[in-house]
């Protein structure tokens, strides 16, 4: 199944410029560097993955980029224009969608509901209507009821429609989350471990989906622990370590990058093991070592 849905590096918009790009952030809390001077450039029609051990500064890099928290320095730009001086809500408002590492839904609303949360904000943002995104119904025009009961359609959610989101596994809460995301109609996604929860078949599933996603257009930025999903769907990873970028590449050339494998292996954990044997599973030849060392874009 994942070889078969279209990948991002096959999109025909997968040439243009970044839709988000980030320039030296830096995030201080008291005397922690937890974010040292990151660049990132994440561009549409693909899935860019934004790995690291727990404590890197994943989180902290995305809170930074929607305005959740000031950064210490660094510019970010959306389509161009520079938003770093721009509330959280006006962030959302020019694009910037996101789900949570500690999943944000309403758990007593419906599926249902929840996603029309998303699209309800959106709405508040603006009378206009604009056109439906391509992921949806090619840019047709639809009522908010049908907007609805198509990202719901699309998520795999019919079933649980009128359920109450708190009774729900996991793995369809984070997918209502993504629904209200989606709702809001961004060009920037920014997904905070989109999959924890999620069993091995659904996690393939859920990386289908998000290619979808990406082949029409969307920008995508995926942290990630579940390093098959990321090596299977990522067109590039960025790697961040106590803070600090130590790869960039396509995930062919940061799997075999001995400072990502220390950097996993130091985190204490058998993740360096992971992304070899991930890397295998994605197909990735793992003894390519064309990656021309830290920090080196693609
Ligand atoms: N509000 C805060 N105040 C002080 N320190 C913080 C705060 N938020 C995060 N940190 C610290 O910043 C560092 C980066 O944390 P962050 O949550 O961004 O890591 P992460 O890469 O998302 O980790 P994980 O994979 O475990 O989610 C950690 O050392 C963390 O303890
Ligand atoms: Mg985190």
């Amino acid at each position: 199944m994942s070889a078969s849905f279209p990948t991002a590096a096959a999109s025909p918009v997968a040439a243009a410029a970044p839709a988000l790009r980030v320039r030296d952030l830096s995030v201080r809390f008291g005397g922690h560097l937890a974010v040292s001077s990151v660049d990132l450039d994440v561009p549409a029609g693909r899935i860019s993955g934004l790995i690291g051990p727990n404590g890197a500064g994943k989180t902290t890099t995305f809170n930074a980029i929607c305005g959740v928290i000031t950064p210490t320095s660094g510019q970010v730009e959306l389509g161009g224009d520079d938003v770093s001086k721009l509330s959280t809500h006006q962030r959302a408002r020019r694009g910037i969608g996101r789900t949570f590492q500690r999943l944000e839904v309403f758990s007593s609303l419906s599926v249902r509901d929840n996603v029309r949360v998303g699209l309800e904000i959106r709405q508040s943002w603006s009378r206009r209507r604009a056109a439906a995104p391509q992921f949806l119904a090619g840019g047709a025009e639809l009522s908010a009821d049908d907007e609805v009961a198509l990202i719901i359609d699309r998520l795999g959610l019919v079933e649980v429609a009128e359920v109450p989101v708190g009774s729900l596994p996991t793995g369809q809460a984070r997918k209502v989350e993504l629904g209200r995301a989606l709702a809001a109609r961004p060009s920037v996604l920014l997904l905070d471990e989109p999959a924890s929860g999620l069993d091995e078949q659904e996690s393939v599933e859920f990386g289908a989906l998000l290619g979808t996603l990406a082949a029409s257009g969307l920008a995508i930025l995926l942290v990630e622990h579940d390093i098959a999903l990321v090596m299977r769907v990522c067109s590039e990873l960025s790697v961040l370590n106590f803070g600090q970028l130590i790869a960039h590449g396509t995930p062919e050339q940061v799997q075999s990058n001995a400072a990502v494998l220390d950097a996993y292996l130091g985190g204490g954990g058998n993740d360096a093991t992971a992304v070899e044997r991930a890397a295998v599973d994605a197909g990735v030849n793992v003894s390519d070592t064309s990656w021309s060392g830290p920090g080196a874009p693609s």
